[in-house]
């Protein structure tokens, strides 16, 4: 039967992907829940769902992540990137659960030019990496026993991300311009989710704050030629700047975040960018054509 693992914003990418895997983790009876069926910014109901059921880890998927959005409707961020994790930190608290909490490169200013440790101080520029921060603060307050896991553009077969969008693009464009002066490492979500459950199933879980991102570092032009490249797509690519693509929100110009605290641990290793990137896409074509 094993223990059960509540999975808060199953339906995006993450709660996806644990869901792909959970065959794979029979130690693990995984309960999946949504905004609809579990609202994290409505306190009464995660208490409720905490009473009625045993909930040894919870894995909170659950975000706001639209990042321009999130400038025009800072409360609603604040909500969910912020009360939802103190609320579920409560509870947890309260059960005696592990809370397992996803949080974003974007905490940072971006004026570094090496990769981010767990020691840097976070300085958000924009609303959602704000309201992030003040989630991870929350729970840091609320509970000891937590695991923050900062992560970096997720990609996934699933939802709305980056390497979807350019394979939709390149359909009707015959040109596409993506900015080339914000470096990051582009992250495979089902990578993340084994992860999370690889520190889950652990003997002994040293809580605290980690980095994961899959290792190697680009730009979003550099992420955008390699999909198209592994795609096998002919499209005329052009690199610009943050200021020729203005967005409501700032965006860090470099946020590569560092690995090693993880790996120390719990001798979890990332695997690189572009190695997940080319199976990601093989799984799509393969999906495709069957
Ligand atoms: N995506 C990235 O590039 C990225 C980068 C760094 C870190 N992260 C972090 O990684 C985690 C997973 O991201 P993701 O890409 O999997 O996100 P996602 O695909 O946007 O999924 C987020 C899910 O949260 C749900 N949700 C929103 N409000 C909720 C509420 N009040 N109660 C319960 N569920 C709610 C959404 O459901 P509805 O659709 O029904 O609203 C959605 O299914 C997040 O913590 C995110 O901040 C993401």
């Amino acid at each position: 039967m094993g223990v059960n693992v509540l999975v808060t914003g199953a339906n995006g990418q993450l709660g996806r992907s644990i869901k792909k895997q959970e065959n794979q983790w029979p130690n693990f009876r995984f309960i999946y829940t949504d905004s609809k069926t579990l609202d994290i910014t409505n306190q009464n109901a995660v208490e409720t769902f905490f009473k009625k059921n045993s909930i040894a880890y919870c894995i909170n998927c659950a975000a706001y992540t639209a990042v321009d959005q999130a400038e025009k409707d800072q409360d609603q961020a604040f909500k969910i990137n912020a009360l939802g994790p103190k609320h579920l930190a409560l509870a947890c608290k309260a059960s005696n659960a592990v809370l397992i909490h996803i949080s974003t490169d974007f905490v940072f200013d971006g004026c570094k030019t090496s990769p981010y440790t767990e020691n840097d101080t976070p300085k958000p520029i924009n609303v959602y990496g704000r309201t992030k921060l003040q989630g991870e603060n929350f729970i840091v307050q609320t509970t000891e026993q937590y695991i923050i896991i900062r992560t970096s553009w997720l990609y996934s077969e699933y939802g709305h991300n980056f390497m979807k969008t350019m394979l939709r693009l390149s359909k009707t464009r015959s040109e596409i311009s993506v900015v080339n002066d914000q470096v990051g490492s582009p992250t495979y979500a089902g990578d993340l989710a084994t992860a999370i459950l690889k520190i889950m199933d652990s003997k002994t879980i040293q809580y605290g704050l980690y980095h994961y991102s899959n290792t190697g570092e680009t730009s979003w032009y550099g992420f955008a030629k390699t999909i198209f490249k592994f795609a096998g797509i002919d499209v005329k690519l052009s690199p610009i700047t943050s200021v020729q693509y203005p967005t409501l929100a700032k965006r860090p110009k470099y946020s590569v975040l560092k690995n090693d605290k993880l790996l120390e641990q719990f001798n979890i290793k990332a695997p690189r960018w572009e190695s997940s990137l080319k199976k990601t896409l093989g799984g799509l074509t393969e999906h495709n054509q069957g």
